[in-house]
């Protein structure tokens, strides 16, 4: 597989590579390094961007000249191997004062701390010239369906939401906001659990214009979704400004494997989507590819820095294969025989009316509809095509 370059925009969480291994059940499995010093190596396995959580490089708590001196470290060693900073997220979910979330605690003074920390990296984000912010509510949710107002619970969190939105405009920032949706864990049921959960959300923001979403492969697999038909709603509501590309094996916890590791033929079908666009055209995304994964416990540091490099030579593999794929002519013959061309024809003709559909025999009375039952769709034959791509 060829080398990455800064075109492919690949980055990676700064949390990824270094998650120690500290589970539910177990303690760390490998060394925290200082954040620096996991940048040379995210860059030599081909990324070009990095992002952060507030408090994966400072810690909470520190005192503003300890944040500024950690700060100015991290963004010139970050400078040093050619990382661009495209996103800053803030972590309203480790410390306990979140524990019932930072935008809807039933808590108002917990609220007005989470919205002010967020605030805080907002600034720090523009300063560091991210152009997304990311907001993945972790603790915003409940494990019993008495313990909230469920209707305020999503008052304030559209509040929150809008008070950022805004504060970004008011400043002259050229950010946008990606919440991330996620169905369950550390909560019991988060809110905003699906992409079309966030899409409906956001219809009702006053600042919604600058409002996305930054959908995560496995988060809508946890969901029993398909995360390609997920990333194809929110591109044709405009609204994909951001993804998390990783693995996941079924409806579980969230595993976070490298991207292409959980499940491999949907992983396909994500890239194809990505790389080459809808087969009719249509919106398309040009943002970060951005892995948000976790090297497994078991690994030392030598599969940490394997693992990193896995989940950008599968993203490249699947993207000369999806590109072989699209270029075979049999693969457009198939389209064709199935139709896929059809469907870009409006259902009603130009300039029709309604009427004029009651007036069209040939669309109803005279139609045979057993014919059109009968018709071969011939979307196996399409399928095995992808697969013998894929595998072949
Ligand atoms: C998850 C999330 C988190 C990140 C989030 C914010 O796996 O539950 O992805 O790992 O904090 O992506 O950027
Ligand atoms: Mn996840
Ligand atoms: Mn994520
Ligand atoms: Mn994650």
């Amino acid at each position: 597989v060829r080398a990455a370059t800064p075109e492919d925009k690949f980055s990676f969480g700064l949390w990824t590579v270094s998650w120690a291994g500290k589970d539910q059940f177990g303690d760390a499995t490998r060394a925290a390094l200082d954040p620096w010093e996991y940048l040379g190596p995210v860059a030599e396995a081909g990324a070009s961007g990095i992002t952060f959580h507030d408090d994966d490089v400072v810690p909470f708590g520190a005192s503003d000249d300890e944040r500024t001196a950690i700060l100015e470290r991290f963004r010139a060693a970050a400078d040093e191997v050619g990382l661009t900073i495209e996103m800053v997220t803030t972590n309203t979910f480790t410390h306990p004062v979140f524990k019932d979330g930072g935008f809807t605690a039933n808590d108002r003074s917990v609220r007005r701390f989470g919205l002010r920390k967020v605030l805080r990296n907002v600034d720090l984000a523009a300063e560091l010239g991210a152009s997304t912010f990311v907001m993945w509510g972790g603790r915003e949710g409940t494990e019993y369906d008495g313990s909230k107002d469920l209707n305020t619970a999503l008052e304030r969190y559209a509040e929150g939401v809008d008070t950022v939105a805004q504060y970004i405009k008011d400043s002259g920032y050229d950010m946008v906001i990606a919440l991330e949706p996620k169905p369950n864990e550390p909560r019991g049921d988060i809110f905003l659990p699906t992409i079309g959960h966030a899409l409906g959300f956001i219809a009702k923001l006053s600042n919604g214009d600058i409002v996305g979403l930054n959908p995560e492969t496995g988060h809508e697999q946890m969901a029993g979704l398909n995360y390609t038909h997920g990333l194809a709603q929110a591109l044709w509501a405009g609204k994909l400004f951001h993804i998390d590309l990783n693995g996941q094996r079924s409806i579980k916890y969230d595993q976070d494997l490298v991207f292409g590791h959980g499940d491999l033929l949907s992983a396909f079908f994500t890239v194809d989507l990505i790389e080459n666009g809808f087969p009719n055209g249509g919106p398309r995304y040009t943002g970060w590819k951005h892995f948000d994964y976790k090297p497994s416990r078991t690994e030392g540091f030598d599969g940490v820095w394997a693992s990193a490099r896995a989940n950008i030579e599968t993203y490249l593999l699947l993207a000369e294969k999806a590109r072989a794929y699209r270029e075979d002519p049999r693969v457009q013959a198939a389209f064709e025989a199935a139709g896929i061309f059809e469907s870009a024809q409006p259902t009603l003709a130009e300039g029709e009316s309604v009427a004029d559909l009651l007036a069209d025999r040939s669309a109803f009375e005279d139609f045979d509809a057993d014919a059109a039952g009968a018709r071969e769709t011939n979307y196996v034959i399409l399928n095995q095509l992808a697969l013998e791509h894929l595998i072949g």
